[in-house]
């Protein structure tokens, strides 16, 4: 029998069952992940190696470094994550992977790895979409909750309202015309002289603001669940120029409370719209600035005037790990997506 051969009848009976135990990595940025996932929703185990002390030495996520990084992790990591799991590689049912998108490099370390595990196992691949994987990180979080709902996905590179139609299926309603809000927090930490990573760091910094203390101008898009932050970051960026020009302190904290204000009223005005005008009565929320105070605090203050439920995965599940794409692998293999052994990196793989 072929591995495609073998490996089909494998899923087949993984299907039937209703069961798999997946070993999921995720590569497609600076994290290298590896973890456990019982079923889609039980978190076995999962550990991630970062790599921020790294990349900050430069401002920023250097690709090339982030690939040979992903290459030195992968092995000790998935050891780790059988080891946590009191686990041995003959208790993995399937292989777990994102093959985009993301950096091209750091995408195919992770996409050769888990390619050459199925092999050498004889194991089904299961292909995952990092967005998908973010969207799932509330199933792990949230035993309950089911399709249908709305997300609002908000990382380093994607900023959707998406409406989540069943597992595995999505409508976006709307997204960034521009730069993304994880990007946007980024650079205007930058301007702050925030380290790298800036977004979490900004975070922080604007719990002890006022965010009154500065205007900034409104976001406006033309369609209503669209974001626009490039304006705003612009704008920020100009005024903090314009502060330092005329000698004037930019006190950090307020000036941090007041962008973080601008950007987290946008993303939560817009998400809890979409659910009253889509009569969707959940609102869960995605992606590395998921983790953001403000946005968490606004988001359940504001869905809890509108009357929806709210889900947040914890800020551990936002951020990238694999736990969240072992929960996709599990909903995609029971509708039977396995990949060949020809699967590739995507790089800008959309959701749909
Ligand atoms: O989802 P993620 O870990 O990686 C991507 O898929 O991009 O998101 C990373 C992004 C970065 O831009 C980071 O600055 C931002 O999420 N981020 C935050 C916070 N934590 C992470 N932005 C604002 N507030 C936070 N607490
Ligand atoms: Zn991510």
């Amino acid at each position: 029998m072929t591995y495609q051969e073998s490996v089909r009848a494998q899923a087949e009976k993984l299907i039937a069952s209703g069961h798999a135990r997946i070993l999921a990595i995720e590569s497609s940025c600076d994290e290298t992940a590896a973890a456990i996932i019982e079923d889609g929703r039980k978190l076995v185990s999962s550990v991630i190696a970062s790599q921020i002390d790294m990349h900050a030495l430069y401002g920023g996520v250097v690709p090339e470094i982030a690939s040979r990084m992903h290459v030195e992790a992968l092995d000790p990591l998935c050891d780790q994550a059988l080891e946590q799991a009191n686990m041995t590689m003959n208790d993995v049912d399937a292989i777990a992977v994102t093959y985009g998108p993301g950096l091209v490099g750091a995408l195919l370390t992770g996409v050769a790895w888990a390619k050459a595990f199925a092999y050498a196992r004889n194991l089904p691949l299961i292909p995952v979409n990092h967005i998908e994987g973010h969207v799932s990180a509330n199933y792990i979080a949230h035993p309950d909750l089911e399709p249908p709902f709305i997300c609002l996905v908000a990382s380093g590179g994607h900023s959707h309202i998406v409406r989540v139609d069943d597992y595995g299926s999505y409508t976006i309603l709307g997204g960034t015309t521009d730069d993304a809000a994880g990007e946007a927090f980024d650079k205007v930490a930058r301007v702050l002289n925030i380290p790298y990573p800036g977004g979490p760091l900004l975070d922080k910094l604007a719990e002890e603001g006022d965010d009154r203390a500065y205007t900034f101008p409104k976001v406006v898009t033309p369609r209503p669940y669209d974001f626009s932050f490039s304006g705003l970051k612009t704008a920020v960026i100009n005024q903090a120029h314009n502060l330092r020009q005329q000698g004037e302190e930019i006190r950090a904290a307020d000036f941090a409370a007041s962008f973080r204000r601008a950007v987290v009223d946008s993303l939560s005005k817009k998400a809890v719209a979409a659910c009253k005008d889509t009569g969707i009565t959940r609102l869960a929320l995605a992606g590395g600035v998921a983790s953001n105070r403000l946005l968490r605090r606004e988001i359940e203050r504001r869905g809890k005037k509108a009357g929806l439920d709210v889900f947040m995965p914890p800020a551990i599940l936002c951020t990238d790990n694999a736990a969240m794409i072992g929960s996709a692998a599990f909903y995609q293999l029971m509708k039977g997506s396995v990949a060949s052994l020809d699967l590739n990196a995507i790089p800008a793989l959309g959701l749909m």
